[in-house]
């Protein structure tokens, strides 16, 4: 997010046939599965009235500045990086979070930067990434059905009817929660931001703990170096170098609140989401005839699509037909979340599929969503061994089938939680009890988030490029 880039955008013109007959609201002549039941209509319409009248979260300019972006990693000459939550939570909007997590991903994106010799687009899973898709409406405990708990941007996670009953001014808090966390990241990032430079400062003491130590120590040590060698050629810290952008993601998934962020700009042709840089659309949302799928076509951002192993070539050819039928570059990544098990069958016949469409897509791997799974105690959680194992065979898959993995897509924070097992310091099924913080997935912590990256740098250094 930087408001100083590209404040004047050349407008393209409009292609004749884009996104006939839709407005922001056709979506609702489409069936749109995991939507809020609001009990009390007449409040639901004043809140997104509200919601429509409410300044946007992002710019026109930084969508398409992103969207150049994309088309640069289109063509192999970006790498893109997106982590964050799997769900936020209005209790998380605080200080320390947001910053070390800003921190975790700038520092994932200096190294990816550093060994990959090439810029990096960062992508935040937050400011927005406040409603979950449910594989049912309801939950009941104990004889007692309520709703199910859909985010914080729908209702509480407490069990009790007053808290589980959706309630539409969470809708208006979302939008607030939103845009205090961008305002904080953009002033971050405005500011400098400057611990990101050093890797004297990163808390690296795991490393010792990786088979790959010294790997590890000359990654930090170069790019220590070379940081500090361009300070002194530029005179400015790294930290503060205007372009270091950062855009934001969410899922898009209730329509209602993603239609009250819709809207047109003065000398732009089309429609917005002002939300949010990078909407994205879930495998439970993506059939060609339902509501999401409609209301993605007609906005001008780019669009994540996850693609996961119950995703055909028929599927994925409609996806992309309806999504980008003028086949316009920085529009559409595909986000694989197979699974260890997964991957070797279900992806490359997906590669050939958007070889033989033949329009620009960008591949991005999310390493995390195949591999969730439960304790013998019964807590959800990842294997970091096979979120790496995930993530190399990607490139390989791809390397192989004449294709190219563009970047990653991964559940992280920037506290020491212990939510993934393994890692450097090899956590076990026994530490997940320490320090359990996420509600919905296990995300990797502050040192599996770094070594994830150091293992990517380190991936991409083995395979010759
Ligand atoms: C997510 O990214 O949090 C998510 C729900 O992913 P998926 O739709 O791939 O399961
Ligand atoms: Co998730």
């Amino acid at each position: 997010m930087n408001p100083t880039s590209n404040p004047v955008q050349k407008s393209t013109p409009q292609p004749p046939d884009y996104a006939v007959n839709w407005s922001p609201s056709s979506w609702q002549n489409f069936e749109a599965l995991q939507q809020a039941r609001y009990p009390d209509e007449a409040a639901l319409q004043a809140a997104l009235k509200k919601l429509a009248d409410l300044p946007p979260l992002v710019t026109s300019w930084e969508i398409l500045s992103l969207r150049e972006q994309i088309a640069e990693a289109q063509r192999g000459a970006r790498f893109f990086l997106q982590g964050g939550d799997c769900a936020e939570t209005f209790d998380e909007v605080c200080s320390p979070l947001i910053t070390n997590r800003l921190k975790v991903l700038l520092q994932m994106s200096l190294a990816l930067i550093h060994g990959m010799q090439m810029p990096v687009v960062r992508i935040g899973r937050f400011a927005g990434q406040y409603a979950k898709p449910r594989s049912s409406d309801d939950e009941t405990r104990d004889g007692v059905t309520l709703p199910s708990y859909r985010g914080d941007l729908v209702n509480d996670i407490e069990f009790n009817e007053a808290a589980r009953i959706p309630d539409p001014d969470r809708l208006l808090k979302a939008h607030a929660y939103s845009a205090m966390t961008m305002n904080f990241v953009r002033s971050l990032v405005d500011g400098g931001f400057a611990d990101v430079h050093h890797t004297e400062y990163w808390d690296l003491s795991w490393v010792e703990h990786s088979p790959l130590a010294a790997e590890f120590h000359q990654i930090t040590q170069s790019l220590g170096k070379s940081l500090r060698f361009m300070e002194t050629l530029t005179g400015r810290d790294v930290g503060s170098l205007r372009r270091v952008d950062f855009f934001t993601s969410h899922e898009a998934l209730h329509l209602h609140y993603e239609q009250a962020q819709t809207r047109q700009v003065p000398r732009q042709w089309g429609w917005f989401n002002l939300g949010t840089h990078f909407p994205w659309i879930g495998m439970r949302t993506a059939a060609l005839d339902g509501a999401h799928v409609e209301y993605f076509r007609g906005i001008r951002n780019p669009l994540g699509i996850k693609v996961g192993p119950g995703m055909d070539r028929d599927w994925l050819f409609g996806l992309l037909d309806r999504l980008n039928p003028n086949h316009e570059e920085g529009r559409i990544v595909l986000i694989h979340r197979m699974g260890e098990d997964h991957i070797e069958d279900k992806l490359p016949p997906l590669i050939r599929a958007v070889q033989d469409h033949g329009s620009p897509i960008l591949w991005i791997s999310d390493p995390m969503h195949g591999n969730t799974e439960s304790t013998g105690a019964g807590i959800k959680t990842r294997r970091f061994r096979k979120i790496m194992r995930e993530m190399e065979l990607a490139f390989d898959i791809h390397r192989q089938n004449g294709s190219q993995l563009g970047g990653v897509h991964l559940e992280l924070t920037g506290e020491n939680v212990t939510e993934c097992t393994g890692g450097a310091r090899d956590l076990s099924d026994d530490d997940l009890k320490r320090s359990y913080k996420s509600t919905v997935d296990p995300r990797l912590n502050y040192e599996q988030s770094l070594e994830m990256a150091m293992l990517i740098v380190e991936k991409h250094g083995r395979d010759g490029r």
